[in-house]
């Protein structure tokens, strides 16, 4: 054993052998389901969509180059067959990224991928950008491709949606019901107003509202039905003045399940939760139970889950290092359990 042989010391030195490798933060972490599949790769806030039996997987700009970077994989039960990192909406000779357009490029945040099944077959990618006007918001936009693995398209001059003075919508997830209606969810992102919020300034906390919103569209998969609803909102300080991240899929009793995150993205605080309805997609959603917190399985900071429509697969996220974002966010994969109102994780 390397240990015993390195350990051979008085015992303070031996003392600082043991802490030198305790110190060291992957070390002694037993990490499952399958942690960290991209081996060290940043892919924060993924979505996850499977066609003819391959699961494609799209994250946050990556700070790599790729404005949304897909992964996929013939076997998601294969925690080594993701292939290697392309661009799946490069932003080049794209409306809404250039002059006249809306949306800045390589800041796309939490893409969302949804086939148009019910409508031709396409893909519809539902994503946060930076305004071009104002840094500081993001907002939702919808690009489009024939093809799952792109490259998206987006023509639109102005974002989907857009409430830039309440601080901007991000997170976007679409979902398509047994009954072929359409909606979308997003967060409308308050601490980007309040600067930052909670997390930015725990000293001094504005109190912001982070509204998970539900809005039904047509199976165009952008015209709306009506005007949004609030899903829920953050409980205040214990969630450190935020939730995001929603994603909603149905049991197969009929039961609605919100999955989000609440907590501060960049700490050990960011936790996966869900809350659910046995009345409607409407809501009220209650019962809150948390999915994955600091300590699951190792792991820190595990969020912005992504579930496939009925259950049975999830992608997330967690922070390599302990509440260091300046470290990468790695993609986790498990297996996802709905049974009544419980969800569980393999
Ligand atoms: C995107 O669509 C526009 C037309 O709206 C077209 O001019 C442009 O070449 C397209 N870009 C890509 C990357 O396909
Ligand atoms: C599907 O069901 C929901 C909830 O009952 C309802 O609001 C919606 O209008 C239905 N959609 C269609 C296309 O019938
Ligand atoms: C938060 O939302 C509630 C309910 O919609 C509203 O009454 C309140 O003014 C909002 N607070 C802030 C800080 O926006």
């Amino acid at each position: 054993m390397v240990l015993s042989v390195l350990c051979q010391l008085p015992l303070p030195l031996l003392l600082t052998c043991l802490w030198g490798v305790e110190a060291r933060p992957n070390q002694l972490h037993k990490r499952d389901p399958s942690y960290d599949v991209l081996a060290g790769a940043n892919f924060p806030d993924p979505c996850i969509i499977n066609v003819g039996g391959t699961s494609y997987v799209f994250g946050t700009v990556d700070g790599s180059g790729h404005n949304v970077p897909l992964v996929s994989n013939s076997d998601f039960s294969n925690a080594g067959g993701w292939s290697a990192i392309t661009d799946a909406f490069p932003g080049a000779d794209v409306p809404a990224m250039g002059d006249g357009g809306w949306a800045a490029q390589m800041t796309t945040w939490a893409p969302d991928v949804n086939q148009l099944t019910d409508y031709d077959d396409s893909f519809a990618m539902y994503y946060a950008a930076a305004l071009q006007s104002n840094s500081g918001i993001h907002c939702i936009g919808l690009a489009r491709s024939e093809s799952v693995s792109g490259p998206y398209n987006d023509s639109s001059t102005s974002p989907m949606i857009c409430p830039e003075s309440d601080g901007g919508a991000i997170d976007p997830a679409g979902f398509l019901d047994d009954n072929n209606s359409r909606y979308i969810v997003y967060k409308i992102d308050g601490p980007a107003v309040t600067n930052g919020g909670y997390c930015n300034s725990p000293d001094n906390p504005p109190s912001t509202n982070t509204s998970l919103m539900l809005q039904q569209l047509e199976n165009d998969g952008y015209t709306a039905i009506g005007g949004p609803v609030v899903l829920y909102n953050n409980q205040g300080v214990s969630d450190s003045y935020n939730v995001e991240a929603p994603a909603i899929v149905k049991g197969s009793d009929g039961t609605y399940f919100l999955f989000f995150s609440s907590g501060c993205t960049s700490a050990n605080s960011y936790t996966t939760n869900y809350v659910t309805s046995t009345s409607g997609i409407w809501g009220p959603y209650g019962d809150r139970k948390v999915l994955l917190q600091t300590g699951s399985y190792g792991e820190y900071g595990p969020g912005g889950a992504d579930i496939t429509p009925s259950g049975g697969q999830m992608v997330y996220h967690s922070l390599e290092v302990s509440d260091d974002i300046s470290y990468p966010r790695v993609l986790d994969t498990a297996s996802i359990t709905l049974n009544g109102q419980t969800a569980s994780v393999s």
